[in-house]
């Protein structure tokens, strides 16, 4: 499992064409929630942004975001499109689970999708803590959880709605969790929406 700890193991992926998350425009779950009942504006973080579509869409709707990937080519890719299209994220080449100490309280949001899955599934209490940590107390965290089944042995690594729930509280206080009504091809009914707060 150490293997998905190391920026190696994703920079192969990108560069053998191995990048079958890869959607090419925002994530449904994302664009129907933020059109519907967009979370307050603010300075949001995106975690393991990929090739940032997601951050560039919630910049282009008035977040305040950086985006964090510890892959080169991720990061490439996300710096040249922000330019491409003419939005403002900031893309940081870091390693996620360093992010604590230096951002401390530094956001009022989180978006986090697919990098949860990504992680060894070991470290998902220390990734929850991180962004406990870089989120203000009453800042909020829009999490789509993906893949509720596996099918694969992972990465993506399954995550259920059980552990999630486990694993937020107490720092997070879920207020909305529903299916989302669309997803990619292939990600239908195996996703799961969470809208929860920071608590105190
Ligand atoms: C499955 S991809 C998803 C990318 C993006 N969220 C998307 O939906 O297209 C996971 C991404 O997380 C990044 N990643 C994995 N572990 C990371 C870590 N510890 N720190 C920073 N980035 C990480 C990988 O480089 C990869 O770009």
């Amino acid at each position: 499992m150490a293997r998905v700890n190391t920026p190696d193991f994703w920079e192969r992926l990108y560069a053998a064409g191995g990048d079958g998350w890869e959607l090419g425009g925002p994530a449904l779950p994302l664009v129907d929630f933020v059109q519907a009942t967009p979370p307050p504006r603010g300075r949001v973080a995106v975690p393991g942004c990929g090739r940032g579509h997601d951050a560039r869409f919630l910049a282009a709707h008035g977040y305040d975001v950086t985006a964090f990937d510890f892959s080169t080519a991720a990061v490439t890719a996300a710096r040249a499109l922000a330019l491409r299209d003419g939005v403002r994220v900031d893309v940081e080449q870091v390693d996620v689970f360093t992010l604590a100490g230096e951002r401390t309280n530094a956001f009022d949001g989180v978006w986090e999708y697919t990098c949860l899955c990504a992680i060894d599934p070991a470290r998902r209490r220390e990734y929850v803590d991180v962004l406990r940590a870089i989120v203000r107390p009453g800042g909020w965290l829009l999490a789509c959880i993906f893949p509720l089944r596996a099918q694969t042995a992972g990465p993506p690594f399954k995550v259920s709605q059980a552990e999630v729930r486990r694993l937020l509280a107490p720092a997070f206080r879920i207020e909305r969790a529903f299916p989302p009504l669309r997803s990619a091809r292939g990600r239908q009914g195996r996703e799961w929406m969470v809208f929860a707060r920071r608590t105190g």
